[in-house]
């Protein structure tokens, strides 16, 4: 099959999400296998069917589940291509307002989790070489009041993506690891935020004219990076903070 990632087997985690979808649809258009995860196993299955791939239960916090993971996909294709470390959460919390369990549930998503990833993936994609992304946010360069968690959790992933692309670097893994930063984007995780507010139209306007380029962002305008970094095209491309913001963080 023709493609800009054809033939590889590419693993996104929280694959059932807004943008996890996105991934895949685009990913699985250019040609890749994919390899659907996401804790609800549920919507894990309906992206594996809508992209031709399989699908597997995992919660990113669960070291167990990764190690299972890995080993299937080992088994199952001898080789893993790529991996986006995509599942996350956020909570719209000061740090006043954030508990001690916030903060742990928060890191425990969004940058264990991606540790974890990292650590068992490489494993295997060493033998082969292969594509990291993980999912960041403009989030982890810039803060915000009521971003306590989440700002710090995505600020961790930017710099473990660094450590990750240098030891592979230094290894000759041929393994490559780079984050993504995008501003706002609609899917549920956003839906989530602005229902929460008292005024959810004026909480979207209020998003909206953070944005430069004066709209939220969709998965497919985020995709075609991720696309980018797993493909070939980007084979010099490594420690590499890729923002993808509509022009927030350039202001
Ligand atoms: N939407 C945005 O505006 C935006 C902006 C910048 C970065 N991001 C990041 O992009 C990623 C995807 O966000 P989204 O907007 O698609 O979110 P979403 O809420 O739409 O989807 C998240 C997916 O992750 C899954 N998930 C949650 N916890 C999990 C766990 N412990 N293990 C496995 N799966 C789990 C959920 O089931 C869901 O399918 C996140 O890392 C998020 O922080 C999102």
């Amino acid at each position: 099959m023709a493609g800009r990632v054809a033939g590889k087997v590419v693993l996104v985690t929280g694959a059932g999400g807004g943008l996890g979808r996105g991934f895949c649809t685009m990913l699985a258009a250019e040609g890749a296998i994919i390899v659907a995860t996401d804790r609800d196993a549920g919507a894990a299955e309906a992206v594996a069917e809508e992209t031709g791939g399989m699908a597997f239960a995992l919660d990113v916090t669960d070291e167990d589940g990764w190690a299972r993971c890995i080993a299937m996909v080992g088994e199952r294709f001898g080789r893993l291509d790529g991996l986006v470390n995509n599942a996350g959460i956020a909570m719209l919390k000061s740090i006043e307002e954030t508990s001690l369990e916030d903060w742990r549930l928060t890191m425990g998503v969004n940058l264990d989790g991606v540790f974890l990833g990292c650590k068992h993936a490489i494993a295997l994609m060493k033998t082969t070489g292969g594509s990291i992304v993980n999912m960041s946010s403009v989030s982890g360069i810039i803060g915000g009041h009521n971003l306590a968690a989440y700002n710090a959790s995505k600020g961790g992933v930017r710099l473990l993506t660094k450590s990750v692309a240098l030891h592979c670097a230094r290894m000759g893994y041929g393994i490559r690891c780079n984050s993504v930063h995008p501003s706002f984007v609609e899917t549920p995780m956003v839906e989530a935020m602005v229902a929460a507010t008292e005024d959810a139209e004026r909480a979207r306007q209020r998003l909206v004219r953070q944005v430069p380029l004066g709209r939220i962002a969709t998965p497919a305008d985020i995709a075609p990076l991720v696309v980018y970094l797993l493909s070939d095209e980007s084979r010099f491309v490594t420690g590499s903070e890729m923002v993808v913001d509509g022009g927030v963080t350039a202001t």
